[in-house]
């Protein structure tokens, strides 16, 4: 970690006027994790699951993951709900006779302007197993989340899609955060049970958006020296080009 051993460096160097945030606790990092999955990545991640040895695909034994809608499973403290098709792939990878692990990748989606701000971003991956919703009552309360969160998937839901779907519960049961830059964000594991407990502290989608701890922009936090020495040597212009290069834009 290049970035980390790097920075002690660039701190001493730094003006009294520049305070940095504190770092993240790991309770504050879980919260954010759920307003993340919440309200921040349109319900969108990339899902995984790995090709059996004996596979007849060109990548036995490798991991496969694509883009998925996903919604949160109702009363479920932080379960998600999916729509699986067996036709898929990375469901079948998932289905009996297989062991029904995947993970689920979940990226902050908001604030992308201007220049790439991806590296300090907050993401998460979801570690869980599949599970089939059976009962009928159930499967029609999936069902109206899955279409609260993807109003477009009822063109593809139930028996009158293109292909045959059922509703699942991924029931998590690891998970790991990557909220930003480790100076000030939280990056490990998160434990199950805090996992569960912080739905009850998360915010409003409002004050998650308006109040979210956006990756520190490098001469904010006097990260630039590790972006290269340019940003201090040709200040004025240059600085001028930076900023507009790496501010968030909303
Ligand atoms: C995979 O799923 C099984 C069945 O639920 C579970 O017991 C096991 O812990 C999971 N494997 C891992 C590595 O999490």
């Amino acid at each position: 970690m290049r970035w980390t051993s790097l920075l002690p460096l660039a701190l001493a160097a730094l003006s009294p006027s520049h305070v940095l945030a504190a770092r993240e606790t790991l309770d504050e990092a879980a919260v954010h994790v759920r307003e993340l999955i919440s309200y921040r990545a349109f319900n969108t991640g990339v899902l995984m699951s790995v090709f059996p040895d004996d596979a007849q695909v060109p990548v036995p034994g490798l991991p496969f993951g694509l883009q998925e809608y996903y919604a949160e499973y109702p009363d479920s403290n932080g379960d998600i709900l999916l729509l699986a098709m067996p036709i898929a792939a990375i469901y079948r990878n998932a289905l009996p006779p297989n062991p029904p692990n995947l993970t689920l990748t979940i990226n902050d989606m908001y604030g992308f302007g201007k220049g790439n701000l991806a590296a300090g971003r907050m993401r998460v991956a979801l570690y869980g197993t599949l599970e089939p919703v059976e009962d009928e009552n159930e499967a029609e309360r999936c069902h109206q989340a899955y279409l609260a969160a993807h109003p477009d998937a009822r063109g593809w839901i139930g028996a009158g899609g293109p292909h045959s779907n059922f509703f699942a519960r991924m029931r998590v049961n690891k998970v790991y955060a990557f909220n930003g830059f480790g100076d000030v964000a939280y990056i490990g594991w998160v434990p199950l049970d805090l996992y569960r407990e912080s739905g009850a502290k998360m915010r409003s989608a409002k004050e998650a958006h308006r109040d979210w701890p956006v990756p520190r922009q490098p001469e904010e936090a006097g990260l630039a020296t590790l972006f290269g020495e340019q940003l201090d040597q040709e200040e004025g212009e240059a600085e001028g080009k930076a900023k507009a290069r790496f501010r968030i834009q909303w």
